[in-house]
């Protein structure tokens, strides 16, 4: 597929998928979002990368949201059809994928550009950064989980605020309730995403994959089958090969080279 509202670039095995509409602040329209899903997906499966960075094209915005023009025409029936549940995929392939993933975040956040960013495995901001879900003020409420992400990231109260004032927060505020892991001046986000990348790659694949997993099912699963679910993903990571190689270099007091077992 030829992009023209992302690009894709890789590096040291480390992708990074740029918005690329920065006139319109990186709006995301459903060719945006095609891209974005094929891009992770060609991604996943080619091999070719470890992890993926998702960042917004100029200095103004990461993503200013779902595209308005296209909200404009959206119907109910439209919305309650299998065409629709597109706008859900994104954010949960970001959240699922093989590859961990992270959003760094530089400009205006919004809508459905937090909804994105919230499905990543991190998030970094830039300082400039504003983030918020102001779909109220459009007469909606977020529609790609940003209501059910957004809750179980920061609370309930900061949530209810955020989106029922539907006002944009600063990078260090959105950093003080743990909706971002970092801020950075603006010029170093890039490559302090990178550095988390690289930490990333120094791990097991299938334990980072294993851990993320376990993470996550905690926003789903009761206690009970939350822990007999991690006990089965320990038991994989037994398995995988990761594990031999981490105690052996620790034993051997050398670094472990996980990427070669
Ligand atoms: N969808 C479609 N177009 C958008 C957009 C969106 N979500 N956000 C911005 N744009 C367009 C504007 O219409 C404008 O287009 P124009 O140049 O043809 O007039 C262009 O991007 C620049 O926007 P502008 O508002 O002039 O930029 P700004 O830097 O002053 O403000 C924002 C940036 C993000 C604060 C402002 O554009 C905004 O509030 N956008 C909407 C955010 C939103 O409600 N998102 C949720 C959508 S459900």
């Amino acid at each position: 597929m030829a992009y023209s509202k992302i690009s894709l670039k890789i590096e040291d095995r480390i992708a990074t998928i740029t918005l690329t509409d920065p006139e319109r602040r990186n709006a995301m329209s459903l060719p945006m979002r095609e891209e974005c899903l094929d891009g992770l997906r060609t991604l996943e499966d080619s091999g070719e990368a470890d992890c993926v960075i998702l960042t917004g094209d100029g200095p103004k915005a990461f993503s200013a949201g779902a595209d308005i023009n296209e909200l404009k025409d959206r119907s109910v029936a439209g919305e309650l059809s299998s065409k629709a549940a597109l706008r859900r995929e994104l954010p949960r392939l970001l959240e699922t994928m093989r590859l961990p993933t992270l959003a760094c975040i530089n400009g205006y956040c919004l809508g459905a550009g937090l909804e994105i960013a919230l499905a990543c495995t991190m998030r970094i901001a830039a300082r400039s950064a504003r983030l918020g879900l102001p779909e109220i003020n459009l007469g909606v409420i977020p529609g790609s989980g940003g209501t059910q992400r957004l809750t179980r990231m920061v609370g309930l109260g900061k949530a209810m605020e955020m989106i029922t004032l539907g006002e944009p927060i600063t990078a260090d505020d959105a950093h003080a309730i743990g909706l971002v892991n970092a801020v950075h001046e603006d010029a170093g986000l890039l490559d302090a995403g990178r550095e988390i990348c690289r930490k990333w790659q120094a791990k097991g694949p299938l334990s980072l994959m294993a851990a993320r997993d376990a993470v996550l099912a905690s926003q789903d699963a009761d206690l009970t089958t939350g822990i007999e679910y991690e006990r089965k993903l320990f038991a994989l990571c037994l398995a995988s090969g990761e594990r031999d190689e981490g105690v052996s270099a620790f034993l051997g007091k050398r670094k472990p080279d996980f990427r070669k077992t």
